[in-house]
């Protein structure tokens, strides 16, 4: 289990985030520090004042989404290549995957290409089957609706920290689920590359 660090707080005013958020396609080579990998998962879906509620809203409160990371070479100074998952309770970090999986995931995405150029991409993943227990195939349209949420969170986060993001949804389902090892029931919404931006 790797520990992630509590999140510090940003400077730059709420308003300020929603003017500078954008998707952005360019990323260069400068890694990420394991704060800013701390805040950007704590937003996506961290627990706040010890639980049980995270920061984005759930139906229910069922909580159905799973987030992953792909780590590529030396993308962090901290942590080896890897998809790991997030573990909000514990606010850590388990490897699932070693290596670097960016390049199969920028292929994944239909070959986004930018996607591989990131340090980091964060999955979103949501698992259908616990919400339709209790909301029927209503519960798909609830688990989407809160991936939305969590990815909205992401953005603005790494606005605030100086990277910066885009949302990919275009991808093969399948593809994505071997490349990042996800089980038969967690269904992948997102991927998110996030750095710093590639300035012409
Ligand atoms: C559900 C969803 C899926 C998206 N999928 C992709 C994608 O596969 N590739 C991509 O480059 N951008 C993707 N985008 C980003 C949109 O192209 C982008 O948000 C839109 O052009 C508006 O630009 P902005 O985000 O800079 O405001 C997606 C956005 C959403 C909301």
């Amino acid at each position: 289990m790797i520990k992630l660090k509590d999140p510090i707080h940003g400077e730059e005013p709420f308003e300020s985030l929603l003017y500078k958020r954008r998707s952005v396609r360019s990323f260069n080579s400068s890694k990420i520090s394991f704060q800013q990998l701390s805040n950007l998962l704590f937003a996506a879906y961290g627990v706040r004042n010890n639980g049980p509620y995270k920061t984005v809203p759930s139906a229910g409160a069922l909580y159905p989404l799973s987030i992953y990371v792909a780590i590529g070479k030396e993308s962090l100074a901290e942590l080896k290549a890897g998809v790991y998952r997030y573990m909000p309770i514990t606010n850590s970090l388990e490897l699932v995957k070693e290596g670097d999986t960016r390049r199969i995931i920028a292929i994944s995405c239909l070959g986004q290409a930018f996607i591989s150029k990131a340090p980091v991409s964060i999955i979103i993943s949501a698992n259908f089957e616990r919400m339709k227990y209790k909301y029927g195939n209503r519960g798909i349209r609830y688990a989407i609706i809160e991936s939305g949420h969590s990815c909205q969170n992401l953005e603005l986060a790494a606005i605030s920290l100086g990277l910066v993001s885009c949302p990919v949804g275009a991808f093969s389902d399948n593809d994505i689920i071997k490349a990042i090892g996800l089980s038969d029931y967690e269904i992948p919404i997102y991927v998110v590359p996030i750095g710093y931006e590639e300035k012409e």
